[in-house]
C-alpha cells in the first residue's frame, strides 16, 4: 500500500474522509478522449483526487492506494487488506467516513465481502465509473463527488457498505452491475435502490438496515486457507463432466442455474454426487433477479443442497466461502443463507 496524504488541511472545519483506491475504469486512461479502448487502474489516487478540485469544498481527504487493478483482477488478498483498512478507519475518531474507489466489474462482490467481514458504523461508500478518467464525458468525477458527499453524511451511518453510481444509492447485498456499457449500469433488481443523492445530501427511502457483521477478519486466517468455492454456469445441454471436474478441486460449488436454480438432469445428478462426498452445493439463479427457494423443483433436503434465496451466484460464492469457515452442514449453511 502506498503512503497516504491529507488534502485541504487548511479547511480544518471540514470532515475528514478517507479514500481507499483500488483501480478500475474510474482510474482508467485512454490514448485519446474519444478512444473506445482504455487501460483500467492507470492513474494514482492522487491524480484521481486532483481531477475533482470541487472535493476540497466537501471534505479533507486522506488518500491511500490499496491496489491499482482492473477489478476483473480483484483478489481475496486485496479484499483482506481492504477490510483491514476499513476496520482501522472505522475505529479512527478523526475519520468521518470512508470511500473505496473500485472497478465496476466486481464492485458488488467487494461491497458484499466488506459487508460480511468489516464492521462499518461509519459511512462506507464504494464507487466506480463506467467511463475512463480521460473520456470526453467521464462519469467518474461526479460519482466521486457524490461518494465523498455521502461518506461525510451522518445519514449514511450504520447502513453497512453503500454503493453509489449515477446518483443512486444501493446496498451491498442487493446491488448488481446489470449492463456491460452505459453510465446507468447499476441496479438493485430485488430490493431497489435505497436512496438518491439530492445535491450533496442523500435522500434515503427507509431507515438503516445494516447487515450483521458475521465473519470477523481475524478469524478467517490467511487467504491461502480460505475455502475454495467455484461457480458452475448452467446452460442447455450442460454435461456432468464440468461439475465432476470442479467437484474434485473445490470445497463448495455454486450453481448459477437456469430459472430458479436448475440445471440439466446430468448436472444435477453430478451435484448430488458432489454433495454426497461433502462438497457444499448452493443453488442460485443466472437470471439476475428473483428468489431461489428450497424445494420448488428440486428436493434440496434429499440432495443435500442449499438454496441461495435472492443472492446472485457471485455473492452466494462469497457467502459460501465465508460460511464454510464455520460449518459444512447443509442445514446450518441453509440457515446462514436464510438470515439477512
Ligand atoms: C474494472 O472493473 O476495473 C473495469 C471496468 C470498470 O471499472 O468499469
Amino acid at each position: 500500500m502506498e503512503t497516504s496524504a491529507v488534502s485541504g488541511a487548511s479547511e480544518a472545519h471540514l470532515p475528514l474522509v478517507a479514500v481507499l483506491a483500488t483501480g478500475g475504469t474510474i482510474a482508467g486512461v485512454q490514448a485519446s478522449a474519444t478512444a473506445s479502448s482504455y487501460v483500467a487502474g492507470s492513474i494514482s489516487v492522487a491524480q484521481l483526487m486532483a481531477s475533482v478540485p470541487q472535493l476540497a469544498g466537501l471534505a479533507r481527504l486522506r488518500t491511500e492506494q490499496v491496489a491499482n487493478v482492473g477489478s476483473q483482477n480483484m483478489t481475496h488478498a486485496v479484499w483482506q487488506a481492504l477490510a483491514a483498512r476499513v476496520q482501522m478507519l472505522d475505529a479512527d475518531d478523526d475519520v468521518q467516513g470512508v470511500v473505496v474507489t473500485h472497478g465496476t466489474d466486481t464492485l458488488e462482490e467487494t461491497a458484499f465481502f466488506l459487508a460480511l467481514t468489516a464492521p462499518a458504523c461509519k459511512p462506507l461508500v464504494l464507487v466506480g465509473a463506467m467511463r475512463p478518467a480521460t473520456a470526453l464525458s467521464a462519469d467518474g468525477p461526479a460519482n466521486l463527488y457524490a461518494a465523498v458527499a455521502l461518506a461525510r453524511h451522518g445519514m449514511a451511518r450504520e447502513r453497512g457498505p453503500l454503493v453509489i453510481m449515477n446518483g443512486d444509492i444501493h446496498t451491498a447485498r442487493d446491488v448488481q452491475k446489470v449492463a456491460a456499457s452505459g453510465i446507468n449500469a447499476f441496479a438493485s433488481p430485488n430490493g431497489g435502490r435505497i436512496g438518491v443523492m439530492v445535491g450533496v445530501d442523500p435522500l434515503f427511502h427507509g431507515p438503516a438496515q445494516p447487515m450483521p457483521h458475521r465473519y470477523p477478519l481475524e478469524a478467517l486466517g490467511p487467504v491461502e486457507q480460505w475455502p475454495r468455492v467455484a461457480v458452475v454456469y448452467a446452460h442447455a445441454d450442460l454435461q456432468a463432466d464440468v461439475v465432476d471436474a470442479l467437484a474434485a478441486l473445490y470445497d463448495g460449488l455454486v450453481l448459477a442455474g437456469v430459472g430458479d436454480g436448475n440445471a440439466t438432469d446430468a448436472a444435477i445428478d453430478a451435484l448430488k454426487r458432489a454433495a454426497a462426498k461433502g462438497v457444499a452445493v448452493v443453488r442460485a439463479s443466472r437470471t439476475g433477479s428473483g428468489y431461489v427457494g428450497r424445494g420448488a423443483e428440486i428436493d434440496d433436503g434429499e440432495a443435500g443442497f442449499v438454496a441461495a434465496g435472492e443472492l446472485s451466484a457471485q455473492k452466494a460464492r462469497i457467502l459460501l466461502m465465508l460460511a464454510l469457515t464455520q460449518t459444512r452442514d447443509p442445514a446450518r449453511l441453509q440457515a446462514i443463507f436464510d438470515s439477512r
